[in-house]
């Protein structure tokens, strides 16, 4: 594979495969010295046309841990503020010798755009409305940790759906992994084609809590809202926030997620954060390794990834991915 731009990109026998070989880089992140050489002499370029916080951090880290160079690529301060185009910024990013970009930018389909510019592999980091396939890749590892398995699950995505790549990317992972996704949100937050996709809508939260074992938890994404979608924040929060109330109708085991930035107080009260059940800083946590796993999938040899494939312990008792060190 040379190029990661949409869940569908991997399908789900590569999505497996993928959690996988995660869980090796899990057991390196958790080394006193959490770095492999196996992508040393690579250089990975992160282009973010759009704010991120965990995104970019995140692939960045997973790019040093495993020795690759990592130049980082600020809208604010690049001369596409002089009016250079796109096309010329990838031009010159790539004559300067980069294996791989990470791009993220406001409008869906740049990424693609960028892959007939650019020699090395593309990774979405966020376009547009479309797609953000590591962020359904960590949330189906975070799930599966959890969980065991998607299988049989029920999720609910709450919130904005519309303006949501989240959404998109997650709703066709968890699918493909056997759960059953509901979107529920109020109609001026649903997309209109969601007849086309595999799963239910619902206006109703208080009517799906009771037998959820996932709630994802969508950003209010104001500033995509052209209009105001929603009478106003505070009555949003009162029909679809989860709050204190909600979480005592929740069952027990089950998960509550968000892809961050939260805005507390309108999708999710302070308190539930705080709850055993918020998985939302596993989901930080576990987006390093999974993105370790996707750079080292795209950029890393054959014969690294085969050994790293292999979960079997090694003559030491450590999985056989954990050499890939040695
Ligand atoms: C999301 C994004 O930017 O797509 N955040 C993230 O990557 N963790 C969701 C959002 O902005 O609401």
């Amino acid at each position: 594979m040379k190029h990661l731009l949409s869940i569908a990109d991997l399908g789900a026998d590569g999505i497996a495969d993928l959690l996988t070989l995660t869980d090796s880089f899990v057991e390196i992140s958790s080394r006193s010295i959490p770095k492999v050489p196996v992508l040393r002499g690579k250089t990975v370029a992160s282009l973010f046309f759009e704010d991120s916080t965990r995104t970019r951090l995140s692939f960045e880290t997973a790019a040093r841990r495993l020795s690759a160079d990592v130049i980082s690529f600020s809208v604010s301060t690049s001369s596409l503020n002089k009016g250079e185009s796109v096309r010329d910024t990838v031009e010159t990013i790539e004559a300067m010798g980069v294996d791989a970009l990470v791009v993220r930018h406001g409008c869906a389909g740049v990424p693609q755009q960028i892959t007939s510019w650019f020699e090395g592999s593309v990774i979405n980091a966020g376009d547009g409305w479309h797609e953000h396939p590591t962020q359904a890749l960590l949330d189906t590892y975070t799930i599966r940790q959890h969980r065991g398995s998607l299988r049989g699950l029920r999720v609910l995505i709450v919130g904005d759906v519309k303006h949501s790549r989240v959404a998109r990317s997650n709703m066709e992972a968890f699918t493909m992994l056997g759960a059953s996704v509901t979107l529920v949100a109020p109609g001026t937050l649903l997309p209109p084609n969601t007849k086309s996709w595999p799963v239910e809508t619902s206006h109703d939260l208080d009517a799906c809590l009771g037998d959820a074992d996932i709630v994802y938890l969508l950003r209010m994404q104001q500033e995509r809202q052209e209009d105001a979608l929603v009478p106003s924040l505070r009555e949003y929060a009162t029909d679809f926030g989860l709050d204190r109330g909600r979480m005592a109708r929740l069952s027990p085991d089950a998960l509550v997620m968000h892809p961050g930035p939260m805005n507390r107080g309108v999708e999710i009260a302070a308190d539930v954060v705080e709850d055993p059940r918020c998985v939302v800083i596993d989901q930080v946590r576990n987006g390093v390794p999974v993105r370790m796993a996707v750079l080292f999938l795209l950029l890393g040899s054959n014969s690294h990834l085969a050994e790293a494939h292999s979960g079997e312990p090694d003559e030491t008792g450590r999985p056989k991915g954990s050499r890939i060190d040695a």
